[in-house]
């Protein structure tokens, strides 16, 4: 009997495949849009899983309790502090990072580059966690005011907190006027 020697053809990428799924083992997740598996001790915090696993160092040690969010991160879209959550706590979310602000071409996201136009970065210990925030408050208010980027849990040693204020409004207006576009 004849037999059928052609080769099976090629799958197409499946989009889905790039979704978190339960694997035989470890904690599947998404960071910066890239699917991890970490099989290590599930007590991890997510910020050294960060930082000593993938080498993502932008995201700092602001204290064992996250104090003045510098170690903020985006879990599902909300600012969330990366020394407070285990790696255990992460099956199948999207984690997104300092890095993973800019597109794929390195284009600066409008807060990252408001941040540069209004010279809100000192010694930029603090400026991830700051644009971290940001990213969320924005979520939630498209016009933030003085009082509403104030209420972000981050503190910057180096003063920058007014032209901070100025960098979020101007990133807000940037955002408005490119969603218009
Ligand atoms: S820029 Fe130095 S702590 Fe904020």
């Amino acid at each position: 009997m004849a037999q059928d020697h052609a080769a099976p053809a090629p799958r197409k990428a499946d989009k889905a495949a790039l979704a978190p799924v339960v694997s035989g083992g470890g904690i599947d997740l998404l960071i910066n849009g890239e699917h991890f598996n970490h099989t290590g001790d599930p007590d991890l915090p997510l910020l050294w899983y960060l930082r000593d696993v993938l080498r993502l160092d932008g995201t700092k040690y602001g204290g064992e309790h996250g104090e003045g969010g510098a170690d903020l991160v985006l879990v599902d879209g909300k600012a969330v502090s990366a020394i407070g959550v285990p790696m255990s706590k992460l099956q199948g979310r999207k984690v997104v990072t300092v890095e993973g602000l800019a597109d794929a071409k390195g284009t600066l996201h409008p807060l990252q580059q408001a941040f540069i136009d209004e010279d809100a970065i000192g010694c930029g210990y603090c400026t991830p966690g700051w644009l971290i925030a940001s990213m969320d408050l924005l979520t939630r208010h498209k016009d933030p005011s003085d009082s509403d980027i104030d209420t972000l849990p981050n503190l910057c040693r180096c003063g920058c907190q007014t032209r901070v204020r100025k960098a979020v409004k101007r990133a807000a207006a940037a955002m408005k006027q490119g969603a218009k576009a």
